[in-house]
């Protein structure tokens, strides 16, 4: 029988939180910040939203990622020292986490994710795969956009296909509910925040939280900063009615370490540093190797995450199967991916984007088309200096 077979079905569980015992004290971090934290903290030009603060050295919106990194460190302190049983119990599944900066492949490695840890549910294969009716970003949550952390409506648990925002869909509710399985073995979240961010009671296993994996994917800073520029230019506009940035302001910021949850070398730094210190908890993979070489690197995800593909699934094609339905070609042209913007957590933070957005080109090198000598120069000059000596290279074509 296959290892896939045997397990139970991973699904996000996203109510762990409890609300009702917590939500007076997120009102009072969030009224905290607004008042106290925010008018003290660095400000910068926002790409996607009209500003980012640095906060411990990393620049976030302060609309929603900012208030998750605070409420992350109360939220998991609060089940260290209280225990509580339903905390406690709620805990001790596992979680796993895709940490990712944006634009380095987030919606990808979603789906892989989600396909490889529930193939024993969904059959790749299958016309009624999850995947084909549900946008990548609505397979489960992301921790800091999802309203994960207490900044939701405390009277109703936030499940990730619970979609109440899907006018646009056919099917509804009742068709994303049949998805939802009815037992969960781990908890299924995707961020954007550093390691540094994350308190010890999630990066150390024996804590009382569980055992916690990070899959992180790090791209190439030239690809990264192009499609950031070219996404942001996009929501930017439509969201705030701002003039996007130039070529050169972007680029200049970027290098200056100012993006979302940058700067990008720390964050990239912190997972590989920790990948380095503890391979069972972090696995460290790069867009590019996966673009070279999905099948060495799925079978690697799905090891890390304790369901190995079995010899028997190999053999069957399981693993070729999974990386056909969560390729570039067949995500972006399901009509899910070019008509869709149900994404819940961007609904609820009142940001339009599409679920297009997400499929650009999906290429190693697309930097070329956009970067003169100089700036490749200036990029170059950083790496080196940020880089060396770490072990980590880039593969910049
Ligand atoms: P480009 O803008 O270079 O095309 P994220 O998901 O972290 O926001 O990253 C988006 C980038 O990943 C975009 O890069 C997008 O085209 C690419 N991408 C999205 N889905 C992909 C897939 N299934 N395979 C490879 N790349 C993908």
């Amino acid at each position: 029988m296959s290892s896939a077979s045997t397990s139970q079905p991973i699904v996000p569980k996203t109510d762990y939180i409890e609300e009702k015992e917590d939500g007076e004290a997120y009102r009072k971090i969030d009224a905290d910040i607004c008042r106290e934290m925010l008018p003290n903290l660095p400000k910068e030009k926002g790409w996607i939203a009209e500003q980012l603060v640095q906060y411990k050295g990393v620049w976030l919106t302060p609309t929603f990622a900012l208030k998750a990194a605070v409420q992350l460190q109360h939220h998991f302190n609060l089940f260290q020292t209280t225990g509580s049983s339903t905390s406690a119990a709620r805990g001790s599944l596992p979680m796993y986490f895709l940490a990712t900066l944006p634009k380095s492949g987030t919606t990808w490695l979603r789906a892989l994710m989600f396909a490889t840890l529930n193939r024993s549910l969904y059959d790749a294969t299958s016309p009624h795969h999850p995947l084909l009716t549900t946008g990548p970003h609505d397979c489960f949550p992301c921790l800091e956009m999802d309203n994960m952390l207490g900044n939701h409506d405390h009277s109703r648990p936030v499940t990730s296909l619970d979609h109440d925002h899907h006018d646009d869909r056919d099917g509804g509710d009742a068709m994303i509910d049949s998805y939802v399985p009815p037992t969960s073995t781990a908890q299924l979240f995707a961020t954007h925040l550093p390691y540094s961010l994350f308190p010890k009671s999630v990066t150390t296993s024996s804590s009382t939280c569980g055992v916690s994996k990070f899959v992180y994917v790090c791209r190439n800073p030239k690809d990264v900063f192009i499609s950031l520029w070219k996404f942001g230019s996009k929501v930017k506009a439509v969201n705030t009615g701002l003039t996007p940035f130039s070529l050169e302001e972007a680029f200049d910021l970027f290098c200056r370490g100012v993006c979302p949850y940058g700067p990008y070398w720390d964050h990239v730094l912190g997972f590989w540093k920790a990948s380095l210190e503890m391979p069972g908890q972090v696995l460290f993979l790069k867009y590019e190797d996966l673009r070279k070489e999905p099948f060495a690197n799925v079978k690697r995800l799905a090891e890390f995450l304790g369901q190995p593909f079995s010899e028997e699934e190999e053999s069957k094609g399981v693993v070729q199967q999974i990386i056909k339905l969560c390729s570039f070609e067949n995500l972006s042209s399901l009509e899910i991916n070019k008509t869709s913007r149900t994404q819940q957590y961007f609904v609820k933070a009142n940001i339009l984007v599409e679920n297009s957005d997400f499929f650009r080109k999906g290429q190693v090198g697309d930097w070329k088309n956009f970067f003169t000598d100089d700036m490749a120069k200036r990029m170059d000059q950083i790496i080196d200096e940020r880089f060396s000596g770490s072990g980590l290279t880039f593969v910049n074509p």
